[in-house]
């Protein structure tokens, strides 16, 4: 069986993707920065699923990462026929209080090393002999600007865009491009965005939630089938589907009430 290249594969949705795959007998190629985690992913997945797991312990905001990691995979001689882009985070607070470094740095990781990651490894995707698939994780902030999480938002709409085009570029080659847009899910991100002090956006949070391997499986299900662009969760469809036939003011303004700081 071919391999999966996941990006953010320590922990929340990358690790329910890895998982997913490792079930439909795809080999893993696992990145993140937690080398205990990889580790422990790759063996867990490796007794269970009789796959082979391999991982590379990386910050991948830095400039050269994605490079490293083709390098990497060309050394092993895999024959990679997915690829996750799921690594990313966001960052809660005002815009001008957020220190720019930060931002920059999220930035980077967002869009940069999601465009490094598909750019280096179409070659690979398309000298595989069957299909390829490209799953791209986006968020449901990629349909509206979203005060108080305005570089990220922003980061994400570029994710969904980028996807989109790159799906049209695609046709009539063997690959094909998917956009997951998750809504509020079970993992780590509120904390690394800095949102668990916020008590109203916790307690949305508690309410809507999905489960990260719900998350998972959903988006991997839509990039096997070939989607362009998937929302998992009702309530998250509704919300998506809302922000294209309401005024923008209005989307922009509630989002401000449930995101501004207390
Ligand atoms: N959870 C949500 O509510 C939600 C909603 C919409 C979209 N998303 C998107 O879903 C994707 C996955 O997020 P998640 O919710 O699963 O969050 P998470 O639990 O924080 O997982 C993020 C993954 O990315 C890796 N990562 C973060 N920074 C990295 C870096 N500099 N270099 C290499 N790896 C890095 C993390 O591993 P290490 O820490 O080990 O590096 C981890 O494996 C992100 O793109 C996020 O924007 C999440």
């Amino acid at each position: 069986m071919s391999y999966a290249l996941i990006t953010g594969a320590s922990k929340g949705i990358g690790k329910e993707i890895a998982i997913c795959l490792a079930k439909r007998k795809y080999n893993l190629l696992l990145i993140a920065r937690t080398e205990k985690l990889l580790k422990e992913l790759a063996k867990e997945l490796q007794d269970k699923y009789q796959v082979e797991v391999f991982y590379n312990a990386i910050d991948l905001s830095s400039a050269d990462a994605a490079e490293d990691i083709i390098i990497w995979c060309n050394k092993g001689g895999y024959d990679i026929s997915v690829l996750v882009n799921n690594a990313g985070y966001g960052l809660h607070g005002a815009f001008e209080k957020l220190s720019l470094d930060d931002q920059l740095n999220m930035m980077w990781l967002n869009m940069s090393t999601l465009v490094q990651f598909t750019h280096l490894t179409l070659p690979l995707l398309k000298r595989h002999s069957g299909k390829s698939h490209i799953l791209n994780i986006a968020s449901t902030a990629a349909y509206q600007a979203v005060p108080y999480l305005a570089t990220y938002s922003a980061t994400k709409s570029f994710v969904l865009s980028f996807s989109r085009a790159l799906r049209h570029e695609m046709m009539g080659t063997n690959v094909s491009v998917t956009c997951l847009s998750p809504g509020g899910t079970d993992t780590n991100f509120m904390e690394r965005a800095g949102m668990e002090g916020s008590r109203k956006i916790m307690k949305q949070a508690k309410k809507f939630n999905m489960l990260p391997d719900e998350v998972a499986e959903f988006g991997v299900k839509a990039m096997l089938h070939n989607k362009a662009e998937v929302i998992p969760g009702f309530g998250n469809k509704v919300g998506a589907y809302s922000s294209k036939i309401l005024p923008k003011a209005i989307v922009e303004g509630i989002a401000k009430g449930i995101y501004s700081p207390e």
